[in-house]
């Protein structure tokens, strides 16, 4: 059964994260419960600093993409190990600021950013945007103006590469909501209009070809992309950006690349293509989001009622759901289940794990391998560090569960568990 590093299993068939008992943890604070390992998220940092530091000789910043996971807990972790931050909203950008964020390491991302927005982003001094369209540029130059700043602007880039975990096409494709398409001349007039422009200072490309990919290839076919692009401008570009998108593992059955090769491979590319263009070594920047806090986290939930429908399907249903993880229900998206505190216990039968919402759809997953679960059993699902939390909802007016690090020998929790109070709290 996949297991994530920060995982193991007691002698006596207990789940251990860094070495501390799961259950007891979701005993003492209640479920369903978000668990983090601290040491997992800080070697997944390292990981993308190091290898970009061993892999590339110029210039390299990782930034992390906080819409996987954002509260003041991660994004000071973050900052610590170096990281900058990437941000897609007002609210992401406060969260960032409020976690000690200096601005100018901040990249304010988005298809759409608002008037507003912008306009806070500019009075917080944030350094960097990615600016999505040419009508972007204007406001920004415009915004940026009577904000008495000049930001670094890079241009997002619609590379025509559709990634998926196990391939990938080179579309051409421009049916996309985000991004400058470079089939037509809109890209090199954006990065003419760009480098024209009194107010911001055009810094770079970006691209972001997908999420949940497990091979290099599409990695070193954007870089060379946005290099050879690059060249064709005849401008001075400091940066290239090949996004975030690193894949990770869920269940037995997948099998993504090393990280370290993926980025490794992409770098290499970079070098190469520079060399091919006879430009110099840009700084590279990745944004790597759920390969970062993904594996480090766990929800527990306890075990209610469990249906058997004979010839149909075993439900277990659990005291959480959709609400905290509708990864299932909007991707069909899988997971690993375990029952935390019989661990050695072999599979007694594929079971669906079904939430508590009212909607059918609110599954954790079907046909997952478990032992005979009962009412009270702690469950855990592996790998939910990324895109859970941050996607969780108040549907059926279900408080948001707490996030507890194990760190440094001992659970701690770093966001706690909403209250009704916190339910009625807008309402007016
Ligand atoms: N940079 C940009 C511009 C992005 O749009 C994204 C993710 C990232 C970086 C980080 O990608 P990551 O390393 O996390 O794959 N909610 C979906 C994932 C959506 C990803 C959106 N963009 C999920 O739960 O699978």
């Amino acid at each position: 059964m996949y297991l994530p590093q920060c995982c193991s299993v007691s002698p006596n068939g207990r789940l251990l994260m860094d070495g501390l008992d799961v259950a007891d943890i979701a005993r003492e604070y209640g479920t369903p419960l978000y668990l983090m390992s601290e040491e997992s998220i800080v070697s997944a940092c390292r990981l993308f600093t190091d290898t970009l530091k061993a892999a590339y000789p110029g210039q390299s910043v990782t930034a992390y993409a906080s819409k996987a996971l954002s509260c003041k807990y991660i994004l000071s972790l973050a900052r610590r190990e170096g990281l900058w931050a990437d941000v897609v909203s007002g609210g992401e950008l406060y969260t960032a600021l409020a976690a000690g964020f200096d601005p100018r390491n901040i990249i304010y991302h988005g298809n759409n950013k608002t008037e507003g927005e912008l306009t806070y982003a500019l009075a917080s001094g944030v350094g960097y945007f990615v600016a999505d369209s040419t009508r972007e540029l204007y406001l920004l130059d415009e915004l940026s103006g009577k904000a008495g700043a000049r930001p670094d602007v890079a241009l997002r880039l619609k590379p025509g590469i559709e990634a998926h975990t196990h391939e990938y096409v080179q579309t051409g494709k421009i049916d996309s909501k985000f991004g400058i398409p470079m089939e037509t001349d809109e890209a090199l007039r954006a990065a003419e209009i760009a480098a024209g422009m009194k107010n911001i200072s055009l810094a770079g490309l970006h691209c972001h070809i997908g999420s949940q990919i497990f091979i290099s290839e599409p990695f070193v076919c954007a870089a060379q992309t946005l290099l050879r692009f690059a060249g064709q401008t005849g401008l001075p570009l400091r940066d290239v950006n090949i996004g975030g998108g690193f894949g990770i593992r869920y269940t037995d059955s997948q099998t993504p690349e090393d990280i370290s090769a993926m980025l490794a491979a992409a770098a290499n590319a970079v070098v190469l293509a520079a060399g091919e263009q006879g430009l110099p070594l840009p700084r590279l920047m990745c944004e790597p989001g759920r390969s970062v806090v993904g594996p480090a986290g766990i929800t527990l939930y306890t075990v209610g009622g469990v249906k058997h429908i004979p010839g149909v399907r075993t439900y277990v249903s659990v005291d959480g759901g959709m609400t905290d993880n509708i990864r299932h229900a909007l991707y069909g998206a899988e997971y690993t289940a375990a029952l935390a505190e019989r661990m050695r216990e072999p599979p007694d039968a594929a079971v669906t794990i079904a939430g508590r919402a009212c909607e059918s759809g609110d599954l954790i997953g079907t046909n997952m391998p478990l032992a005979n679960a009962k009412p009270g059993d702690i469950l855990a699902i592996f790998a939910t560090g990324a895109y859970n939390y941050s996607m969780a909802s108040n549907y059926n007016r279900v408080p948001r569960p707490p996030i507890v690090v194990a760190r440094g020998g001992r659970a701690e929790a770093v966001v706690r568990r909403e209250t009704y109070e916190d339910l009625t709290r807008c309402d007016l």
